[in-house]
């Protein structure tokens, strides 16, 4: 038996304010294959965060079935969710999210912090930003690096336990074109490498055309899925 990375099984989630109760996800059934780049797109507000917060095991106030790699979501306790978050899952987001008075070094390590078994994280960390060619600036100071550059970072940070799925919030929002486009090579060579499971959400036609496999997404349900296996 082998498992697609992601099983969604009529995957709702409701947002309730007041009265009125607004769907954000409003059933999706799919299947992610391992090893896949897939690019989910759609307008704003059709529910691409909110769908990879789920995938991504931190919102857990969905309704229907997520199973990543065979593992029943709602069946994990807390330790286990937070096992699969630190060593499954590697997560980018469009605002880097890097903490100003650490390291860049430290930056990378730091979800080491919450790990519940040791493992050497300064070693991992130095490894991290060797796959993204920062390993000269470990010392340095978030602030004194560019936007790709602190993108990168934040991408050694998710890759600090060699996660096999790897889920990016907009990676290239906040870069300039350039700069974009060394980060959409770094992502299909971190794809490339390790067989890993990419799911980049953008808006970016460039990265999404990289991508085997394209969901679009509207009101919370798939508008277009092309490219599935
Ligand atoms: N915490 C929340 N409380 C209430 N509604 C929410 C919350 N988070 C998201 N929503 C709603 O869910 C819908 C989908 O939001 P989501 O952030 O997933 O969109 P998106 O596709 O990522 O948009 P964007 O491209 O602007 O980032 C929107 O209507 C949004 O208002
Ligand atoms: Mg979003």
């Amino acid at each position: 038996m082998n498992p697609p990375a992601f099983r969604l099984q009529d995957l709702r989630r409701i947002y309730q304010e007041g009265d009125t109760r607004r769907a954000a996800l409003d059933g999706l059934s799919l299947d992610i294959e391992r090893g896949s780049f897939v690019a989910v797109v759609g307008a704003s507000g059709s529910g691409k965060s909110t769908l990879l917060a789920v995938l991504g095991a931190l919102d857990r106030g969905y309704e229907g079935r997520v199973e990543v790699l065979g593992q029943d979501l709602a069946r994990l306790d807390e330790r286990a969710l937070g096992r699969l978050r630190n060593a499954t899952l590697g997560f980018v987001f469009q605002s880097f999210h890097l903490l100003p008075h650490l390291t860049v070094l430290d930056n990378v390590a730091s979800p080491a912090l919450f790990a519940d078994e040791p493992f050497d994280a300064a070693q991992a960390a130095l490894l991290a930003l060797r796959q993204v060619g920062l390993e000269d600036r470990a010392l340095d100071r978030p602030q004194h690096l560019s936007g790709g550059q602190r993108q990168r970072v934040a991408l050694a940070r998710a890759l600090l336990r060699s996660p096999p799925i790897l889920l990016c919030d907009e990676p290239t929002g906040n870069l300039d074109s350039r700069t974009g486009a060394e980060v959409i090579a770094l992502l299909e060579r971190l794809h490339q490498e390790h067989q890993r499971t990419v799911i980049v959400v953008t808006h970016e036609e460039r990265l999404a055309q990289r991508a085997q496999r394209r969901i679009a997404l509207e009101d919370g349900r798939v508008k277009e899925d092309s490219g599935a296996a």
